[in-house]
């Protein structure tokens, strides 16, 4: 349908260093930039990897997603799109940057440190990797409710 939103998730390898400020000034352009295309998101990073979700219009989440992939800041390695969802998961949300602190506070970190490094040793099966996004995804929703908006 003409309204429906359209969401995917990504991970990819920082082939640059980043720290603290740096992803926190990538995220405040990424904020003010889906502010305008109507996309929201979040945005984690841990052992070099980074780990996004985004939803929005089909257009614009493809668009941005191309022009991020084309970003020579990360390599993505691993693109699951989820297609068409019923409602935005989060609303408010125009990029999300979460730090370890948040991260831990859903007990998340655990989930994200193995998808991340098992990426790194071995080849998960997608089937499984899709289980643990999609797991991670909903979870990460539970942020929603204590935690200020973007
Ligand atoms: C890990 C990562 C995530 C990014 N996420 C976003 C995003 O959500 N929104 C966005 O506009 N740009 C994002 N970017 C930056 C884009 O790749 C690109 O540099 C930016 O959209 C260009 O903005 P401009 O059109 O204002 O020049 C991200 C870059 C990286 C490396």
């Amino acid at each position: 349908m003409l309204n429906d939103i359209y969401a995917l998730s990504y991970i990819s390898i920082a082939l640059e260093e980043f720290d603290e400020p740096k992803l926190k000034a990538l995220a405040q352009h990424a904020i003010q930039k889906n502010k305008r295309l109507d996309i929201s998101g979040y945005l984690c990073f841990m052992h070099n990897m980074f780990f996004q979700y985004l939803e929005g219009s089909k257009t614009e989440v493809v668009d941005l997603m191309n022009e991020i992939e084309m970003d020579i800041r990360h390599q993505v390695i691993n693109l699951i799109h989820f297609g068409s969802i019923k409602e935005r998961k989060f609303l408010g949300w125009s990029m999300r940057y979460l730090d370890d602190g948040e991260l831990s506070s859903i007990h998340l970190e655990d989930m994200l440190n193995w998808i991340f490094t098992s990426m790194q040793t071995e080849d998960i099966p997608l089937a499984l990797l899709k289980e643990k996004v999609h797991i991670m995804v909903d979870q990460i929703k539970t942020l929603r409710g204590n935690k200020t908006i973007n």
